[in-house]
């Protein structure tokens, strides 16, 4: 299977739909790319996914990194996107370059910039400087604070207006696709069909060019309740404490180890 480039991922628009997962690790990330992931998103949501940290504002670079540099170890074939983290990006464009080009050093094929007007000079100056950035927009969960909490976006007529030029300045400055999170489905449908570039829905309804979900959250490993949009393919977390509980019987009951699993 050949390596993924930014330009395979803008083709696929109109054609077929782009897959996208997150993955922090290498096992997981090495399965991804097995069955044929289009894009592998190292998420800041590892923060609270696996760190347990309670938001996305916690994670900083190093910690990012040390998950970027195990999950590009497992990956060959899918377009690899490291997610730049809260203040990464938004203190100077020289920490701006410095932090991108950390992912890019870490095996990255490209950046993921949560923000829209927000984030636009940033983002065009690492696409001169010759980083691929994917934008995001809409329930941005780094602006929390500023959104006043998790928020659907494109609820009234403001925000519609808001999250359409955003998409379309993104476009402008050049980014590969947007990440589509938390928007009313009409709204994600109008942006997609605007741009010439792939859009990724999470929580933005049927009709965004392609579907990124937390891996963790579709194999049930993470805390329940999960959000409306996430769709559970297993149940980790029950078939987990099974498994754990039958070793402490084991343990509690001598049956472990047995003659078999003794030098
Ligand atoms: O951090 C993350 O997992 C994301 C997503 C788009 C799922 O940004």
């Amino acid at each position: 299977m050949e390596k993924l480039r930014i330009n395979d991922i803008i083709s696929k628009k109109g054609k077929e739909k782009i897959v996208a997962l997150t993955a922090y690790d290498y096992q997981i990330a090495k399965l991804e790319d097995e069955i044929g992931i289009d894009i592998i998103l190292v998420g800041d949501s590892v923060s609270n996914v696996l760190l347990g940290y309670e938001n996305t504002l916690k994670i900083g670079m190093d910690e990012m990194l040390v998950f970027t540099r195990a999950v590009a170890r497992g990956v060959k074939r899918a377009l690899l996107v490291g997610d730049m983290p809260f203040l990464s990006f938004q203190i100077s464009k020289e920490e701006a370059i410095r932090n991108a080009g950390e992912f890019i050093k870490a095996g990255c094929d490209a950046v993921k910039i949560e923000g829209g007007e927000e984030s636009l000079e940033v983002v065009e100056y690492l696409i001169k400087k010759g980083i691929p950035v994917m934008g995001h927009i809409g329930l941005t969960p780094q602006w929390i604070l500023k959104m006043g909490g998790y928020r659907i976006q494109g609820k009234t007529e403001e925000s519609i207006r808001k999250l359409k030029k955003e998409a379309k300045l993104l476009e402008k400055a050049g980014v590969f696709s947007i990440v589509l999170e938390g928007i009313k489905e009409e709204v994600a449908k109008e942006i997609t069909e605007d741009l010439k570039i792939p859009t990724i829905g999470i929580g933005a309804g049927r009709f965004c060019d392609g579907h990124i979900l937390v891996v963790w959250d579709i194999l049930g490993y993470t805390e329940p309740p999960y959000p409306k949009f996430v769709r559970l393919y297993e149940n980790l977390r029950e078939k987990i404490k099974e498994a754990l509980s039958k070793f402490k019987e084991d343990v509690i009951k001598g049956n472990y180890p047995s003659e078999k699993e003794v030098y």
